[in-house]
C-alpha cells in the first residue's frame, strides 16, 4: 500500500507529504498517547476527588519501562507536587528499587486513583472505579512486563481479591483483561510503621527479580 502510494500518487500529482510526515509516528505514538491520557486526567471531573485536590498526580518514570509499579493514592507531597511517591513512603520506595538496582526513573510509577483523598482516607469503591480507565490505559500504552502491586488497595482493585498482603505476596497472578502477570508487595507505607517487617520487602523484590529474569532481560 505505501509503495503504491508513494509511487503513483505523485504521479497523479496529489501532495504526499501529509503521508510522508505520518510514517514518523510509529516511533513515538506511546509517549503521545501517556501525554494525551495525562491532559485529561488533569481536567477530569468524574469524581468528587476532584473538589479537594491540588494537583493531578498521573504517573511518572520511563513510557516503555518492563516494570510498572502501582500504588494506592496520592498524599500530601505528592498532591503537592503532583508527583508520585515523593514523601517518606516514596523515598523507602526508591531506597527499595536502588537496592535491586533500579533507577526509579527506569520503571513507571503511578496510583490506583490519580487525585488525593481528603485526609488521606482510602478511596471509596467508587473513586477507583471512576478512575480505572486511566489506569486501564496507562497498561495498555506501557505494556510492562511485570505489574507490581503496592499494598490491599492496588492489589484489591486489580485482582478482586480481598485476602492480607501476606497471602498474595510471593505469588504469580493473572488476570484476563491484562495477559502481564501481576505481582504484590507491601507497601511502603507499612513498611515505615512496621520496620519489623522490612526484612520482607527483600524477599519481595528478589521475586520481582526472578520475574523479570524469567520473562528474558
Ligand atoms: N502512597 C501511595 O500509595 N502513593 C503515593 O503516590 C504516595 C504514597
Ligand atoms: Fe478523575 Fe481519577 Fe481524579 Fe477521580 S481520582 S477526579 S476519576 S482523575
Amino acid at each position: 500500500m505505501r509503495n503504491i502510494i508513494e509511487k503513483y500518487f505523485p504521479e497523479m500529482g496529489i501532495d504526499i507529504s501529509w503521508y510522508s510526515k505520518k510514517k514518523i509516528t510509529p516511533n513515538i505514538p506511546e509517549k503521545d498517547n501517556l501525554d494525551n491520557l495525562d491532559i485529561l486526567v488533569k481536567k477530569c471531573k468524574k469524581c468528587n476527588l476532584y473538589k479537594t485536590r491540588n494537583n493531578t498526580v498521573f504517573g511518572e518514570g520511563s513510557h516503555n519501562s518492563d516494570i510498572m509499579i502501582i500504588g494506592e493514592a496520592p498524599g500530601k507531597e505528592e498532591d503537592d507536587s503532583g508527583k508520585p511517591f515523593i514523601g517518606r513512603a516514596g523515598k523507602l520506595l526508591t531506597e527499595f528499587l536502588k537496592s535491586i538496582s533500579l533507577d526509579r526513573r527506569s520503571v513507571f510509577i503511578t496510583n490506583t486513583v490519580k487525585c488525593r483523598p481528603p485526609e488521606n482516607r482510602n478511596p471509596e469503591m467508587t473513586e477507583i472505579k471512576s478512575c480505572s480507565d486511566y489506569l486501564d490505559q496507562q497498561i495498555a500504552f506501557i505494556k510492562p512486563r511485570v505489574l507490581v502491586l503496592l499494598g490491599k488497595i492496588a492489589a484489591n482493585r486489580m485482582l478482586g481479591e480481598d485476602k492480607p498482603i501476606s497471602e498474595l505476596r510471593l505469588k504469580k497472578f493473572f488476570v484476563e483483561k491484562y495477559d502481564i502477570p501481576l505481582i504484590v508487595f507491601y507497601h511502603p507505607a507499612y513498611i515505615l510503621r512496621s520496620p519489623l517487617q522490612k526484612k520482607k520487602v527483600w524477599d519481595d523484590l528478589q521475586y520481582l527479580k526472578t520475574i523479570i529474569g524469567s520473562h528474558g532481560s
